[in-house]
């Protein structure tokens, strides 16, 4: 047994296509600054029609396997709400596609946008009782909302892997956690929907409560005081959400909620953010790299507050220690290439990938149209069966 358990290495990929928010105003008639400064979005990244959370999920792990060694995982977790079969769990086909050896337990994970956090505890306990045991777990999603509906700036798309281990590199998971379960309708999506459907304020709403039931629950459960933290890191559908969310755990503890101090400290955790959009599971951990690998200071020591929402709801609040050394298992550029990298497209093409779905009549498709650029795509669907394929990742993102 141990509880020197955590992150021993994270990495990010997201689309090849992206959507400046300018765009999507001027489609719409809208002042750009409701997107860049109310909601706190610059872009969303857009997935092309060969990309889905398979092809984001392995690209995700691959970029820890060339790091890392990953020999000897017996788990992989796959956290997402925009599964691609009813039965077969996405990171089965992430296994599959990058050749993991067959002695690995592999399941997927679905409970809105909270579910990666679901994974990372699970895969914390799991190292706790066999701190031998080595845990994969990712956090996928392809945020899609009608076009034209108040969710539209919100889109985006992305993934976060982790490698869970004893004694890990990056972040040492704490013990105490608080929780919040609450069955109400803010966000969902049918199983007959490709798009979400949402109540933003309520949802808001919702997301608040979920936040002030999860940090209640975790002080009840002797978790750390208000003050005792150096950062805070939040789910973020929107940056400015983690804004709102501050000044309200600020204001939980007595305190004022001064918005420039809560900007200049949620700042760290939004730039990657803001150029990605929502990517559902993964979207607080997006942020938890940003913190990461964005502050030039040496975070080593510094206690880290996260809060996970999944809307229906699920909330829970947890923290974690930065460990010292830290920077020597992140790569900053290698996520600059990954952003940058990415093809800016109209509102057109916007348009066309939107509406693009594959068959639902068993018919057979081929996917010729090249958007992925980190080594993995979905090259079509054969009788109901996804085709996936590995490929030369372009020289953009291999920096
Ligand atoms: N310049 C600067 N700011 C402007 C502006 C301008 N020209 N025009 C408007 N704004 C500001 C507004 O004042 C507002 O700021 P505040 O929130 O601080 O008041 C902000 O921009 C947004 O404007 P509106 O409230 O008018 O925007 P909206 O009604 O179109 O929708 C939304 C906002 C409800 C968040 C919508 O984008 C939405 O439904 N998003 C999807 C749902 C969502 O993300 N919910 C969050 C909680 S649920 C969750 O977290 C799970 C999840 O991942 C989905």
């Amino acid at each position: 047994m141990t509880d020197h358990v955590g992150i021993d290495d994270i990495a990010l990929a997201t689309t090849g296509l992206v959507v400046d928010l300018g765009v999507l105003a001027q489609a719409h008639s809208v002042d750009p600054d409701k997107f860049y400064v109310g909601i706190g979005q610059s872009e969303m990244s857009i997935a092309g029609e060969d990309e889905d959370v398979v092809s984001l999920a392995a690209a995700a792990v691959q970029t820890i396997a060339d790091r890392t060694d990953i020999s000897g995982v017996r788990t992989l977790l796959l956290a997402t709400e925009t599964g691609v079969d009813q039965s077969k769990a996405a990171g089965v086909f992430v296994h599959g596609v990058l050749g993991l050896p067959p002695n690995v337990r592999v399941v997927e994970l679905k409970q809105a946008c909270y579910a990666g956090t679901a994974a990372l505890m699970m895969a914390r306990s799991l190292v706790c009782s066999d701190p031998s045991e080595k845990v994969l777990v990712v956090a996928v999603d392809v945020a899609k909302y009608d076009v034209g509906s108040g969710g539209e700036p919100t889109q985006g798309a992305g993934a976060v892997a982790m490698l869970i281990t004893a004694d890990p590199s990056i972040l040492r998971i704490e013990p105490k956690t608080g929780v919040h379960t609450d069955d109400v309708m803010d966000f969902w999506r049918p199983n007959h929907r490709t798009t979400a459907l949402v109540d933003g304020k309520f949802s808001i709403e919702a997301y608040m409560r979920s936040l002030e039931g999860a940090w209640t629950d975790y002080r009840a459960h002797d978790g750390f005081a208000y003050d005792d933290f150096d950062h805070f890191c939040y789910h973020q559908p929107f940056t400015k959400m983690a804004n709102k969310a501050h000044a309200h755990l600020v204001a939980l503890n007595g305190g004022d909620a001064d918005k420039a101090e809560i900007a200049e400290l949620m700042g760290p955790t939004q730039t990657y953010n803001r150029r990605i959009g929502n990517t559902y599971t993964a979207s607080i951990y997006v942020g938890l790299l940003s913190l990461l690998e964005t502050v030039p200071a040496d975070l080593a020591g510094h206690r880290v507050g996260m809060f996970s929402y999944g809307s229906g709801s699920v909330g829970e609040f947890w923290s974690g220690t930065v460990v010292p050394g830290y920077q020597l298992h992140l790569d900053p550029e290698l996520t600059a290439t990954v952003l940058d990298g990415r093809k800016a497209i109209d509102h057109e093409a916007y348009l066309h990938l939107h509406d693009f779905a594959l068959p639902i009549d068993g018919t057979s498709m081929k996917i010729d149209e090249r958007a992925a650029r980190n080594g993995f795509r979905l090259a079509g669907v054969d009788a109901d069966r996804r085709q996936y394929e590995r490929f030369e990742p372009t020289s953009a993102v291999l920096g």
